[in-house]
C-alpha cells in the first residue's frame, strides 16, 4: 500500500527486525471537540461501508452535524450497533452488498422513502484484496475481479443511483473513497488490484464531474493515507508476519507517517467528507482531496 511500508518490509527482511519509529504518538486531534455547529442540518446521507472504520467515523460526524444517515454495509451486527449508538431518529442500518447494483439502488431508495430525499452519497465500502499479490505472470484475475467489483464497480453503482435521485432535484454531493494507492505508484510490491481499483475511482470522479455539474450535483474523491482500520490492520499484518496487533498498529501510526507528532485517524477523513458534503464546498467538484500528511507529493522520504 505504501512505499515506506515496503521499505520497512525490505529492511525487516534484511535485519530481522523493524527499527522502532522515532516518532512519539501524540494525538493532536480530539474528535470530541469537533464542530458543534450543524453543517449538515436537514441533509440525508447514505454511507456504504458505514459499519466500520472511516465509514463509521463519518456516520458519527454527519449525525453530530445534523444529518440523517443510512448505514449500508454487509456486517449486519456492527451496522445495527452503529445505528443504535447514533440513535433511531438519526440513523438506520440496511444490508447492502455494493457488488450488487440492485442492493445499492435499494439503499438509495430507502433513504428517499424514509427521509424524502438524498443529499449526500458516500461511496466508501472497500476491501484490500490479496496484500501480497503473486508475480505478474501468476496474477489471479478472479481476485482482481473481486476487488474491482467492490472498490470500483460498487462505487460506480453508488454514483449512478445517487445521481438518479439527485439530478431531478438539481442538488447533491457524491463522495467516493479512493486512496493514496490510487494516486502514486508503489513499485513492484504494490497491490495491483487495489491500486487499480482506487485509480479507477479517481477516473470515474473526473469523468462524471462535468455531466454532474451541469445537473447541479457535485462529485469528489477523498484519498486517505494509512489508518489502522480493520482493512489496513489486516493488510499490514500480512506484510509484517509475527508482529502483535499493537506492533502492527504502531507501524501504521508511526512508521507509515511523514508527520511528526500527528497521527492520521478515521475522524480526519470524516471531517474531509463533512466539508465536501456541506454547502461550504458548493463550488468544489471533480476534486481529489488527499488526506495523507504529504505522502503522495513527498514519496517515500521521511
Ligand atoms: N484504512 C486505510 O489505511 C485506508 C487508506 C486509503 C483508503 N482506504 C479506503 O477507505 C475505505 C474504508 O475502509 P476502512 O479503512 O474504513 O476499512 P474497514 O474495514 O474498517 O471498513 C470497510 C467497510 O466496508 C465494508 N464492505 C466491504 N465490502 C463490502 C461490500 N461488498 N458491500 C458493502 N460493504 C462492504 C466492510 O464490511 C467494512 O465495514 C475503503 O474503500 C478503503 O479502501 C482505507
Amino acid at each position: 500500500m505504501f512505499v515506506r511500508a515496503l521499505q520497512l518490509i525490505a529492511r525487516e527482511k534484511k535485519s530481522g527486525i523493524v527499527a522502532p519509529g522515532s516518532l512519539g504518538f501524540v494525538n493532536a486531534f480530539s474528535s470530541a471537540s469537533a464542530s458543534q455547529s450543524q453543517r449538515l442540518a436537514g441533509k440525508v446521507a447514505v454511507i456504504t461501508g458505514g459499519a466500520s472504520g472511516i465509514g463509521k467515523a463519518t456516520a458519527t460526524e454527519f449525525v453530530k452535524n445534523g444529518a440523517k444517515v443510512v448505514i449500508a454495509d454487509v456486517q449486519d451486527d456492527l451496522g445495527h450497533a452503529v445505528a443504535a449508538e447514533l440513535g433511531p431518529d438519526a440513523a438506520c442500518y440496511t444490508r447492502c452488498d455494493v457488488t450488487d447494483e440492485a442492493q445499492v439502488a435499494a439503499a438509495v431508495d430507502l433513504a428517499v422513502a424514509r427521509h424524502g430525499q438524498l443529499d449526500v452519497m458516500f461511496n466508501n465500502a472497500g476491501i484490500g484484496g490479496n496484500p501480497v499479490p503473486p508475480p505478474l505472470g501468476a496474477t489471479d484475475l478472479a481476485d482482481f475481479d473481486q476487488v474491482m467489483a467492490t472498490n470500483a464497480r460498487g462505487v460506480l453503482a453508488g454514483i449512478k443511483h445517487a445521481a438518479r435521485v439527485m439530478v431531478p432535484r438539481r442538488s447533491g454531493s457524491i463522495i467516493c473513497t479512493s486512496s493514496v494507492a490510487g494516486v502514486v505508484g508503489l513499485g513492484s510490491m504494490g497491490n495491483l488490484a487495489y491500486s487499480t481499483s482506487k485509480a479507477a475511482v479517481l477516473g470515474m470522479v473526473r469523468t462524471v464531474a462535468a455531466e454532474m455539474a451541469r445537473s447541479g450535483v457535485r462529485v469528489n474523491a477523498i484519498s486517505p493515507g494509512a489508518i489502522p482500520t480493520p482493512l489496513a490492520l489486516k493488510t499490514f499484518a500480512v506484510w509484517f508476519p509475527g508482529k502483535s496487533a499493537e506492533e502492527v498498529r504502531r507501524i501504521i501510526e508511526e512508521e507509515v507517517n511523514l508527520m511528526d507528532g500527528v497521527v492520521l485517524e478515521e475522524e480526519d477523513i470524516a471531517r474531509a467528507a463533512l466539508y465536501l458534503a456541506s454547502d461550504e464546498a458548493k463550488y468544489v467538484s471533480g476534486h481529489n482531496l488527499i488526506v495523507d500528511g504529504g505522502f503522495a507529493v513527498t514519496g517515500s522520504a521521511k
